[in-house]
């Protein structure tokens, strides 16, 4: 049988194997510690969990609208005028399967063959599979540490050629945990629309930052409109800790919504219909009473991890405010050293290979999703293993 191209062009994604091996090694009886998945640690939220159950069991599961249910559409337009104080329509509005069909959605309406797509590197390495899925070629964008490896209009007009279509940026952004300035997004934006671009911006780190509150480009742009050619991506998966439920949404310029909805039609007829009722749960106050704890547990992690690494011999490069990730410098080669830590002292963090074309044998990602008493286990372990290369006795 003979395969499509496609099919040989789409990477693996190598932090599935070694998440593998680390389950084969505990199936063996070693006491890994994972800090390489970017899924919350915690169960989903009570008030959705309830809500879940209670849509199934009143039979809450034939199709919706393509786009998604209205109640659902306009509780999240409620959130953007509550949280973030943007207004934005809710037709403008469109509920997905998770922020993946809507990265795909959205690169299926924008990009054609040939076209090129700007991509900051390091980044979330599915964003280049969706460009590929159209026929599109991602064009990687070297961002710098002391940019908090985001880019900046200057590094991304550089780029720009007469095949470029756009721009694919993530704030906060996986591997890196860290975000745009308003300054940023304000230029990129402006800039983006005089080159008659297209603009996605995936924000599904957004409500998990420490240390101003949580942003959106709508705040800047404001709703999305032929004029401000922006698609906004986001998704319950993360801060609502609803990964399994595969429920995302996107904020779309209403000339788009007949492709997008054609689309939706197609590829998936509608996104999870129990899953969408449960959603509503979430802008609840005691779910966002929940998640607002959940977060603060978050940041307590990240300032121990962002004070413990480099005491452990693992050096930062950048000051991650946001998700759960810390995007180092690993000891040596990236894909040695997480094995070699793996094996040896039972940690699991991920080489940077998946998520960089320049940097990813020299840098590696850490995900702070899990308890803190892992992650005090995981950077002693880290500690004794880079002093003398052998494990802690457990
Ligand atoms: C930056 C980024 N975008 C999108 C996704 C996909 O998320 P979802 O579970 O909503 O499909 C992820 C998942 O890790 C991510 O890190």
């Amino acid at each position: 049988m003979k395969q499509s191209e496609l099919s040989t062009l789409v990477q693996p994604f190598h932090v599935m194997e070694l998440v593998k091996h680390a389950n084969a090694l505990e199936a063996q009886g070693k006491p890994v510690i994972h800090l390489s998945i970017g899924e919350p640690d915690f169960p989903m939220p009570e008030p959705v969990q309830q809500a879940l159950v209670q849509a199934i069991s009143t039979n809450k599961t034939r199709y919706t609208a393509a786009l998604g249910l209205p109640e659902l559409r306009q509780a999240v337009s409620d959130y953007y005028r509550s949280a973030f104080q943007v207004q934005v329509p809710a037709n403008q509005i469109v509920i997905t399967s998770g922020a993946s069909a809507a990265l795909m959605y959205a690169c299926l309406a924008l990009v054609n063959p040939g076209n090129e797509v700007l991509l900051a590197d390091p980044g979330y390495p599915c964003n280049k599979t969706f460009i590929q899925m159209t026929g599109g070629t991602p064009a990687f964008v070297q961002t710098a540490e002391e940019e908090n490896f985001q880019p900046s209009w200057a590094d991304l007009s550089k780029h720009w050629t007469e095949k470029t279509a756009g721009v694919l940026l993530a704030s906060p952004n996986n591997p890196t945990g860290t975000q745009l300035t308003a300054t940023a997004m304000k230029e990129i934006t402006a800039g983006v629309a005089t080159r008659g671009g297209f603009i996605i911006v995936d924000e599904i780190y957004q409500s998990l930052c420490y240390d101003h509150p949580a942003q959106s480009v709508l705040q800047v742009t404001g709703a999305p409109s032929e004029q401000m050619p922006l698609l906004v991506i986001n998704s319950f998966s993360k801060y609502f800790g609803m990964t399994g439920l595969r429920l995302g949404w996107m904020v779309v310029p209403e000339n788009l919504l007949p492709a997008i909805e054609r689309f939706a039609q197609n590829l998936s007829i509608c996104p999870n219909t129990p899953a969408q009722w449960a959603a509503l749960a979430c802008f609840q106050a005691e779910t966002l009473a929940i998640c607002e704890e959940r977060r603060k547990l978050f940041k307590a992690r990240r300032d121990f991890m962002v004070h413990a690494l480099p005491g452990a011999g693992i050096e930062l490069h950048s000051t991650p405010d946001s998700a759960f990730y810390i995007y180092a410098k690993s000891p040596y080669s990236s894909e040695d050293y997480c094995k070699d830590l793996l094996e040896k002292a039972w940690v699991c963090a991920v080489p940077g290979k998946d998520f960089s074309q320049y940097r990813g044998n020299e840098m590696m990602r850490f995900s702070y999703a899990n308890s803190m008493e892992n992650l005090q286990i995981a950077i002693e372990r880290i500690n004794q293993f880079n002093q003398t290369g052998s494990p802690k006795a457990v």
